[in-house]
């Protein structure tokens, strides 16, 4: 008989068998977005998770950091006013992104800023690029990414993040950034999955299709392998960092991920749908919400990624220190 219940004796000789320990510097902490002043309003299905006017947003960023917080992504949030077909508020100088983008730069130095990259949240039918005949056309759509991308970049973004899944989409962006001789990094969505997971985000984001799906751009969750293909090919477009998302239910590519290309930093999104239903969970008594948290997270690190996109971040670094 084989004896580990030694490894397991107690909390000091449980730590010392770990080998996955969290660190607030493995989160990178969504953030959305909105017009207006001292506007800071939770999202229903997203408990502990707000909409921020950028004056509110700017202190909510000083506080992560003091938290040890270092990493930030950004959603823009506009009403259905400023929404066209071609979703020209994504890519405009003065956007809602740029000024966010500036504003933060200017107040807090030490942010590592990212924003996403994608026309669904600006466009008056809520999908992610242009229309033709009923579905997103792929190449007209990417030079306006690499538009929003190039602007966004020139407000100061350390990372762009591209999330259409436009094939090519990399490629358009790193040329753009190139000719205009900025030195921005590129963290690409690359397999990202059509998800039901995405609910709450739509909800949060005002960004959800107003006919049909994402399923003919985003990757169909039975492939086993064109999320590693996906992400082969980002990086030979010039990605600097790849993802994929969500995180819970695609451990196994996440883990295959590492394996294959251990030298790219891997970027996992614990999606809206995963956090809602952690906390829906805890919220009705049935989870304990540290807990499982904790574990999700550690389980997300343990498969392999390098990075993950957790809107439950502030909340961790807050029980960590405290
Ligand atoms: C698209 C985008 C989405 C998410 C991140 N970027 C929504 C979608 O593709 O439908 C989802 C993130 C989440 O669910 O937390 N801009």
């Amino acid at each position: 008989m084989k004896r580990f219940r030694q490894y397991r004796l107690n909390q000091e000789i449980r730590d010392q068998y770990a080998d996955v320990h969290l660190s607030v510097t493995d989160f990178i902490y969504p953030y959305f977005i909105v017009e207006g002043k001292e506007i800071k309003e939770e999202i229903k299905s997203m408990p502990g998770v707000f909409r921020f006017s950028i004056d509110v947003l700017l202190n909510d960023i000083r506080e992560i950091k003091k938290l040890g917080i270092d990493k930030i992504l950004l959603f823009g949030v506009v009403d259905e006013s400023s929404k066209d077909e071609k979703g020209s508020q994504a890519y405009a100088p003065d956007s809602l992104i740029v000024r966010t983008v500036r504003a933060i730069k200017k107040e807090i130095p030490g942010i590592t800023v990212y924003t996403d990259v994608c026309l669904c949240e600006y466009t008056s039918h809520g999908h992610c690029g242009l229309l033709k005949n009923n579905d997103v056309e792929n190449d007209t759509t990417l030079p306006l990414l690499a538009e929003m991308a190039y602007q966004h970049a020139l407000a100061g973004a350390d990372f762009v993040a591209p999330s259409s899944m436009m094939d090519g989409q990399v490629e358009a962006i790193r040329e753009r950034l190139f000719r205009a001789g900025l030195s921005t990094r590129i963290l690409a969505y690359s397999a990202k999955y059509a998800s039901s997971f995405y609910g709450p985000f739509r909800d949060a984001a005002n960004s959800a299709p107003a006919f049909g799906d994402r399923k003919t751009y985003q990757m169909d969750y039975r492939t086993r392998n064109q999320g590693l293909e996906e992400i082969e090919a980002d990086i030979a477009e010039g990605a600097d960092q790849v993802m994929i998302k969500p995180a819970m239910e695609y451990l196994d590519i996440i883990a295959r991920a590492q394996q294959q290309f251990p030298e790219v930093p891997l970027v996992a999104y614990q999606v809206s749908g995963e956090y809602a239903m952690l906390k829906a969970g805890a919220q009705l008594g049935y989870l304990d919400e540290a807990g499982t948290f904790y574990e999700s997270l550690s389980a997300i690190k343990r498969s392999g990624a390098g990075q993950i996109i957790t809107y439950y971040a502030k909340e961790f670094a807050t029980k960590w220190n405290g």
